[in-house]
């Protein structure tokens, strides 16, 4: 990128107000993981992806910057659709150390705020509320704590008390392992959200020590630094103590899951979504449903599927990234995967939809039926036991039970092209590429090899034999000589 001159308007717009570092690089040890923690997933979407939805709903992506450093490239990529930044810190020496290392991007802002990409739960209102109550302060730092029952494993903040009442103001944030006798029982915990006045922050940031039992530079250290270099330091309660939770350990990432989902069931039914044993349910945080649709218990939403209104989703399925009209009917066991299913269609029990299936409109899709790739138009039926792929099937056809497309010859897939109101006999194989034309009908057990004409009855099956009075003289014959 060119430089900007000194007369260029890029050189005079201020980089904003407000900043976001999302901490992002540790490795997450206590998950007993090859992959990075804040990849981890929860209702369906990785820790970080969490925290940079919240983020984004209080400043623009440009002003966002995610610390990353644990396999870091792999962090990066599952992100960089968010349009956020990213900062490496390739050497992970702690919380205090990752702010030290992303300073060149963060401080011209004239605040910044720290979130954790493994405090996922963090609601956008209360990232704006602690915004609010740091300018408010006109504090240099402002910790975003909660009462936990408990505390055991976080940071305890410590106020300082006038006339025997805690007042706004820290004292100090005392890790878990440095915390003696009496203050293990402090249930106010750091949630390791904060916001700060850049200017005292990197004015004061190179004092920390690793002087702790982690040999980690902490970013909790700068409550006393800050302190006692005569800045303002002050504490502000999360508005509950659920969206704070971290993730440490597998048991973590398991409840706070059960908890997100928990809470997008409710949203949902509050949006007049009817969802029958809910906690049976696992619907992903990005799943969009239309009121009037009931799911029946064990049901699965994965991903970004979306789901219209008045439809019903059947027990035992699975429907990932797909998105059905309205009117939908779901029943028993169907498993959908980037699909689409239209208006009034039905579908299973039983059914499997892979990639780039299109249910038209009215359509039907049956037991044991797999499709892939494949438009079935409206008011079509595939009702029983037959592979779809590779296909094209226009309006109101019948497709008989059994049929097959062949569409693969072990080294090329091809298409197979059926088109408005034909009717394709019981097990049927279309050998593809192949075309069946407008009203056209296949006699059943047909192999077809060849383009059927509009209209045309294609038989292509050997011719049956009648052989009068052959059962009973074989049966004659047995009896005979004793043996069959
Ligand atoms: C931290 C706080 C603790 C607080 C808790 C809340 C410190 C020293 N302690 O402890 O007071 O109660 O969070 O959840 O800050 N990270 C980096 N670079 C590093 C080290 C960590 O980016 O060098 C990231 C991690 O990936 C993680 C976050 O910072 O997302 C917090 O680090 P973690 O090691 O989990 O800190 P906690 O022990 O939980
Ligand atoms: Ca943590």
């Amino acid at each position: 990128m060119p430089k900007p001159t000194s007369t260029s308007k890029a050189a005079k717009t201020k980089p904003g107000r407000f900043a976001i570092a999302i901490l992002a690089a540790g490795k997450g040890t206590r998950l007993k993981s090859q992959h990075p923690k804040v990849l981890h997933e929860i209702a369906g979407k990785p820790l970080l992806a969490h925290v940079v939805a919240a983020a984004s709903q209080v400043v623009p992506a440009r002003n966002i910057f995610a610390i990353i450093g644990y396999q870091a490239e792999r962090v990066r990529g599952a992100l960089t659709s968010t349009g956020i930044n990213f900062v490496v810190q390739s050497e992970q020496r702690g919380t205090g150390h990752a702010v030290m290392v992303a300073r060149e991007a963060l401080q011209n802002f004239e605040t910044l705020l720290v979130l954790s990409g493994d405090v996922p739960l963090v609601q956008p209102e209360t990232i704006a509320r602690l915004r609010d109550f740091h300018d408010s302060h006109n504090a240099a730092m402002t910790v975003l704590t909660a009462e936990l029952e408990e505390p055991n494993g976080y940071g305890r903040v410590f106020r300082k008390v006038r006339k025997r009442k805690e007042t706004d103001e820290v004292e100090r944030i005392v890790e878990q392992k440095a915390l003696r006798g009496r203050e293990a029982r402090r249930r106010e915990i750091n949630s390791g959200i904060y916001a700060f006045a850049t200017r005292p922050l990197y004015q004061h940031i190179g004092k920390l020590t690793t002087d702790n039992a982690h040999q980690e530079f902490y970013l909790t250290d700068l409550a006393e630094l800050l302190r006692e270099a005569g800045e303002k330091v002050v504490a502000v309660r999360a508005p509950g103590s659920r969206e704070v939770l971290g993730v440490n350990t597998r048991l973590d990432l398991a409840q706070l899951d059960a908890r997100l989902r928990d809470q997008k069931a409710r949203e949902l039914m509050e949006a007049g979504i009817t969802i029958f044993r809910p906690e049976t349910c696992d619907i992903d945080s990005d799943v969009q449903i239309g009121p009037d649709t009931v799911i029946e218990p064990f049901v699965q939403l994965v991903g970004k599927t979306k789901i219209g209104s008045n439809c019903r989703i059947r027990s035992y399925s699975v429907i990932t990234n797909s998105e059905l009209g309205n009117g939908v009917l779901i029943l028993p066991g169907c498993m959908l995967e980037d699909s689409v299913v239209r208006d009034g269609a039905q579908l299973g029990p039983f059914s499997h939809l892979r990639p780039g299936s299109d249910i038209g409109e009215g359509a039907h899709v049956g037991n044991f039926v797999e499709t892939k790739k494949t438009r079935l138009g409206k008011g079509s039926k595939a009702n029983h036991l037959t592979y779809l792929g590779d296909s094209e099937i226009g309006e109101k056809v019948n497709v008989g039970a059994g049929t097959i497309t062949c569409n693969y010859d072990g080294l090329g897939k091809y298409r197979t092209v059926i088109e408005d109101g034909a009717f394709i006999g019981s097990d049927t194989t279309l050998v593809a590429p192949v075309r069946v034309g407008h009203g056209a009908y296949i006699g059943a057990a047909s192999c077809i090899t060849e383009d059927v004409p509009d209209d045309a009855l294609a038989l292509g099956r050997g011719r049956q034999v009648n052989k009068a009075g052959w059962a009973a003289a074989r049966r004659a014959k047995v009896k005979k000589i004793g043996k069959p």
